[in-house]
């Protein structure tokens, strides 16, 4: 049967998929059919992971059952925490919790990815341990005891509880949570991919996730928030910042946090990450990072002109956080704990009608050659 070859699955379905929608001509998000828009006017972090796993919002009693099964489960086993002390201190909070994630599964055994009442807990202990792991190594690495979780806060509220042992202003707590809800989910992505392919195979949940946290990290990917903050920090002022973009596209060099393979317009999450911003501002200044951001848009959108490229949720998010006090390799992490809840949602959905990832490839080697032996070579 002869195949059209397209780089990186280009335009492609891998799955049939009623988690979320993406309008890229529009820029329109939906996680099971409504706006992200909303959910962040309306919703919670958790309350969004419960449409995306369920597909349907919770009733009052059930997002109150969901939430306490979440804060039950934010622990973490004392060999968990053993074992990234056992990691070296300059490692990447992703490889960190990549290896965490994948040591979990030994400790929930759910071979059976059929039990579905198995699969709920896989699901919140998942959701509810990534925090857990991510400030307990970002207080590890610096010579620092892990603070357990707290039962009584609400999820992005506790997340800042044990990174800094103090809480935090109401309103980064909100601005937070809408930083998840806006990276909670987005279609078919490398790392939902990544994951997928891993499930097909009927692999458990903590590999699964554990496949797709590697697909994340990298800087095309998820890691390219990171990578965005380096950058504005290296351009210094906004004086440099057009000169900056000037010299990166005369060397044909990409600018991190700009461009999506589905987006033609800016990313509808950059827009409210914009906003979250400057919402934010309002409690603790101005950050000139962000100045410096709004210049490198402008001038990139003018030197872009025609190519569709424009921020994406990379772009401004890293400002938020850094703003936040948290180290920029957290930013990645932070991602992924939101990311999660989408990644499971795909992992059920698939689940359904599971069928092994078993693509084809264009042969483009030789045939028939000949051994040659070791001495006449
Ligand atoms: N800076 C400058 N030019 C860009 C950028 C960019 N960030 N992104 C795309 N372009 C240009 C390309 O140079 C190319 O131009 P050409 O047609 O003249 O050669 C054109 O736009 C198409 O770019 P591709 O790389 O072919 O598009 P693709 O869909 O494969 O790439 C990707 C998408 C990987 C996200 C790319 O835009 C990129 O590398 N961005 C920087 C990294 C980044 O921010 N990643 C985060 C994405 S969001 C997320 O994963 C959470």
């Amino acid at each position: 049967m002869p195949h059209d070859f397209m780089p990186g699955l280009a335009g492609i379905p891998a799955a049939k998929s009623a988690v979320s929608d993406v309008d890229g001509e529009h820029g329109v998000l939906e996680y099971r059919g409504i706006r992200v828009e909303e959910l962040c006017q309306r919703s919670s972090y958790l309350e969004t992971a419960y449409l995306l796993l369920f597909g349907h919002l919770p009733t009052r009693p059930a997002l109150a059952q969901w939430e306490q099964d979440i804060a039950h489960h934010r622990r973490v086993k004392y060999s968990i925490v053993d074992l990234m002390k056992c990691l070296p201190e300059q490692g990447h909070p992703m490889d960190v919790l990549q290896a965490a994630v994948a040591a979990l599964g030994m400790f929930y055994p759910g071979r059976n990815v059929k039990d579905m009442e198995n699969n709920y807990w896989s699901d919140v202990r998942l959701i509810a341990k990534l925090p857990t792991i991510i400030a307990g190594w970002a207080r590890l690495r610096r010579g620092d005891d892990a603070i357990a979780p707290r039962d009584d806060l609400a999820f992005s509220e506790n997340f800042f509880y044990m990174l800094t042992e103090t809480m935090p202003h109401p309103l980064w707590v909100e601005i937070f949570d809408d930083c998840l809800i806006l990276h909670a989910e987005h279609t078919m992505n490398a790392s939902t991919f990544t994951g997928l392919v891993t499930a097909s195979t009927l692999a458990d949940p903590y590999t699964v996730v554990a496949s797709s946290l590697g697909a994340l990290k990298g800087p095309l990917h998820g890691g390219a928030n990171e990578e965005v903050v380096q950058m504005l920090k290296e351009i210094g002022t906004v004086d440099q910042a057009a000169r900056y973009v000037e010299q990166r596209f005369h060397n044909k060099q990409k600018l991190m946090g700009f461009g999506h393979r589905v987006y033609k317009v800016k990313d509808p999450r950059a827009t409210i990450l914009q906003s979250l911003c400057e919402k934010l501002f309002s409690t603790c200044g101005t950050s000139q990072l962000y100045d410096i951001a709004v210049r490198v848009e402008r001038r990139a959108v003018e030197l872009l002109d025609g190519k569709k490229v424009y921020p994406n949720v990379d772009f401004y998010s890293g400002i938020i956080y850094d703003k936040m006090g948290i180290d920029s390799d957290l930013f990645t992490p932070i991602f992924a704990m939101a990311r999660v809840s989408g990644w499971l949602a795909h992992w059920l959905e698939q689940l359904r009608e599971n069928k092994l990832f078993r693509p084809d490839q264009i042969y483009a080697g030789e045939h028939n050659r000949p051994y040659v032996p070791l001495d006449q070579r």
